[in-house]
């Protein structure tokens, strides 16, 4: 479904595309007629995401989290592309811990994915925009990262770092590069699946007023609009798209 013109040819990174909002996002992009180039670590899923989304123009094998292989990541896509116009940082992990039992090295591993993995891959996409004097970064934050949620003590710190990270680069970058943190409630992604089961899946449904997690393409479906000149005044901006999980402080 085509509904932003000039999103037509635009060249587009998502980064965690191999599944999920990532992967959803990418094939709304390309629907919009957008170059768009998949990153991922996991190699067998990036291969199947390119085979089964043929409008794909290039995937690219590379953990965020690694300062030499987003470099070369990036090297690979000024192949391509010869630049960038948008960035969907959206790679992250979580992993279900009681807060007392989250060791040094599962803390580090969450952080460097998910905050750490963000600043590497804006900041090499930001150089190259500024340059330009055009673009648009949006990053995968979370509802986990504007309050407190059990169990999650590292995610959700990694979550409220990618806000202020977005917040203060839109700051730096205006007026050229806009920079903005999409915070999604729960959507019902493979991430979702591998942590919950069904019955807590519905326990969750109960809980959020739309009675249902979000679809991934829903989230894509913001990431277009946002990176679409209808969104040209949004920048610095943390964006819920909960189901209303989080509008009552205890409804
Ligand atoms: N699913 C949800 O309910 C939900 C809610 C809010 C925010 N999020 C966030 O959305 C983003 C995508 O989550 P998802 O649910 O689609 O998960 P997912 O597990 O389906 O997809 C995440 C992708 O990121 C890739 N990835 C992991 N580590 C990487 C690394 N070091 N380098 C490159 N790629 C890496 C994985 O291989 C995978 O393909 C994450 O940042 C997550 O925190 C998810």
């Amino acid at each position: 479904m085509a509904r932003y013109e000039e999103l037509a040819g635009k060249r587009i990174l998502v980064t965690g595309a191999a599944s999920g909002i990532g992967l959803a996002t990418a094939a709304r992009f390309a629907a919009e007629g957008s170059r768009v180039a998949i990153l991922d670590v996991n190699r067998p899923a990036l291969e199947k995401a390119l085979t089964e989304n043929p409008a794909f123009e290039g995937g690219l094998c590379a953990d965020v989290s690694d300062p030499e292989s987003v470099c070369e990541a990036f090297a690979e896509l000024d192949g391509l592309f010869g630049g960038i116009d948008v960035l969907v940082a959206n790679a992250g992990i979580s992993v279900r811990s009681d807060f007392v039992d989250i060791t040094p090295e599962q803390w580090d591993r969450v952080l460097g994915i998910n905050l750490r993995g963000i600043f590497l891959c804006a900041k090499e996409a930001a150089r190259r925009m500024l340059a330009q004097k055009s673009g648009v970064i949006l990053m995968t934050a979370s509802s986990n990262g504007t309050e407190g949620h059990r169990w999650y003590a590292d995610y959700n710190a990694s979550k409220a770092g990618v806000i202020l990270l977005a917040k203060t680069m839109a700051l730096e970058l205006a007026p050229f590069v806009r920079v903005n943190a999409v915070c999604p409630g729960y959507v019902l992604t493979p991430m979702q699946k591998a942590e919950y089961t069904p019955e807590q899946l519905e326990r969750v449904n109960e809980g959020i007023p739309m009675k249902r997690h979000a679809e991934p393409e829903e989230i894509g479906a913001l990431y277009a609009f946002l990176a679409s000149s209808d969104a040209a005044y949004i920048t610095g901006a943390d964006i819920r798209i909960d189901g209303g999980e989080t509008a009552g402080l205890y409804s």
